[in-house]
């Protein structure tokens, strides 16, 4: 067995996201055919573990192990220095169980002001977990560091894009156009590392 991945290969996608599926499969330039753990009746586990890493890894070991298949998986979120990493692992259950990311959003300038910190500092994170039926794995991240501000500009992107200008930018990741999110973003970088682990 090799870590290598023969193009035509037919992955999982550890996601009941059909988008994020897509999204994947885009990104690694169509090499794959790409199939959902929902199609394929996977149960999502749960993210038990305490970093973005460990937690791509245990969905793309699952996925994995139940479909006999080669398994992808992401794990993201936003992290703010001042708040000890926050909301970090839990961006997304920040959010609530509609996804208001206006609340989301809302909670991370609430815990700035309570603390009194002066510190906007962020950075986004990615980690990519591909996992192969019979145990090995590679796990790779991807980072982009910006600074917070508030309120929210933009309504380009998704989830805390708004409220986050990456280093050297001064429009939000809400504000600028997909393409140049893309150029710098965490999750391009996390691929940028996983094809140059695996190609
Ligand atoms: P996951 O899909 O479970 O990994 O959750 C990722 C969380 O982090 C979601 O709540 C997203 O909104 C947030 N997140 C991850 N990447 C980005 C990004 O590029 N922009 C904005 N929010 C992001």
């Amino acid at each position: 067995m090799s870590l290598m991945l023969p193009p035509g290969e037919t992955l999982v996608a550890a996601t009941h996201n059909p988008g994020k599926a897509r999204e994947l499969a885009a990104l690694l330039d169509g090499r794959f055919t790409v199939l959902t753990a929902a199609e394929l009746n996977i149960p999502e586990p749960d993210e038990t573990e305490s970093t973005f890493v460990g937690n791509a890894l245990l969905k793309a070991r699952h996925a994995a192990q139940h479909a006999g298949r080669i398994a992808l998986a992401d794990d993201s979120g936003l992290s703010v220095t001042a708040l000890d990493g926050a909301p970090g692992i839990f961006s997304a259950r920040w959010a609530g169980p509609t996804k208001d990311f206006a609340v989301a959003m809302g909670k991370v300038a609430e815990r700035l002001e309570e603390i009194g910190a002066d510190d906007r500092h962020a950075w986004f994170t990615c980690a990519l977990a591909v996992a192969w039926p019979d145990g090995p794995a590679v796990v790779v991240e991807g980072r982009v560091d910006g600074a917070l501000v508030f309120p929210g500009r933009g309504t380009l992107g998704f989830g805390y894009d708004p409220i986050f200008v990456p280093e050297g930018g001064e429009l939000t990741f809400g504000e600028m156009a997909p393409e140049a999110k893309d150029a710098i973003s965490h999750r391009t970088r996390a691929f940028e590392k996983l094809k140059a682990a695996l190609f």
